[in-house]
């Protein structure tokens, strides 16, 4: 079985200070949860957060990390700075990456490679924008970032894929429940045919994408969905730990 993972992606949001008083109210709130529960923070709030979830059900992660394992990188962070704070998740490829730094599949691809390697395990973000779904290109758009984003990988249970379809993202505008689970049996299935031999069947794939305190439930009811990654509603308390308990 897939154990349920809810992440909160932070984005640039909170200073350490922040990040401590929003962890130390969601702690109490998340202590039974049954799924995984993880906050992919701002680097620079790692060292805080680290301390002020130290006994608690919350695993810490982090929102890039670079493939190199150190050198001329300026303004980059390695795998090891990450494990050295007790870092275990890295959010990579995601689409505001993608569509303001430059990313592409093929440093995806590096990335994830480097995280796997160091033990880290990648998040990562794939799915399509409005103009491509609009055009009946999302098979093609996720299909392309597959192949290209995940060679090489060996075992597809050491990673979680987010489904963050673009035009969800920060809007308001989530995917129904069923284009959601549609999209990704469509990533697993294709998985399991570009990377035959590799744990695809063990592979957890989130949702991603306005997902909030009242739609978590039904979207988590969905036999492919194995989580979620919840920006906005990540950065309250509440509503992060209604999402965690989809399942009261
Ligand atoms: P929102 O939940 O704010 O739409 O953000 C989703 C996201 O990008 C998570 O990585």
């Amino acid at each position: 079985m897939r154990k349920p993972i809810i992440a909160g992606n932070w984005k640039m949001n909170n200073t350490a200070e922040e990040g401590v008083a929003l962890v130390k109210a969601l702690k109490p709130l998340v202590e039974d949860a049954k799924c995984e529960v993880v906050v992919c923070v701002p680097a620079i709030d790692i060292p805080a957060v680290k301390k002020a979830i130290h006994g608690s059900k919350i695993k810490l992660g982090a929102q890039n990390v670079h493939f190199a394992e150190k050198g001329a990188y300026t303004g980059e962070i390695s795998a090891k700075m990450l494990l050295e704070y007790g870092v275990k998740y890295v959010i990579i490829g995601h689409s505001e990456r993608r569509q303001y730094f430059g990313e592409t599949d093929e440093t995806v691809n590096k990335r994830t490679l480097a995280a796997l390697n160091a033990g880290l395990t990648p998040i990562v973000c794939i799915g399509e924008s409005l103009e491509e779904r609009e055009n009946g290109l999302t098979e093609k758009v996720l299909d392309r970032q597959l192949r290209e984003g995940f060679q090489g990988v060996g075992d597809f249970s050491k990673l979680v894929i987010a489904y963050e379809p673009i035009w969800a993202i920060g809007t308001g505008r989530t995917a129904t429940a069923q284009q959601a689970n549609d999209a990704i049996a469509y990533i697993r299935k294709r998985v399991k045919r570009l990377y035959a031999h590799s744990n695809a069947g063990r592979m957890r794939i989130q949702y991603g994408g306005s997902m909030n305190a009242k739609n978590a439930k039904e979207l988590m009811a969905q036999p492919e969905i194995d989580g979620g990654l919840i920006g906005g509603a990540s950065l309250k308390a509440e509503d992060f730990a209604t999402i965690v308990h989809f399942d009261k």
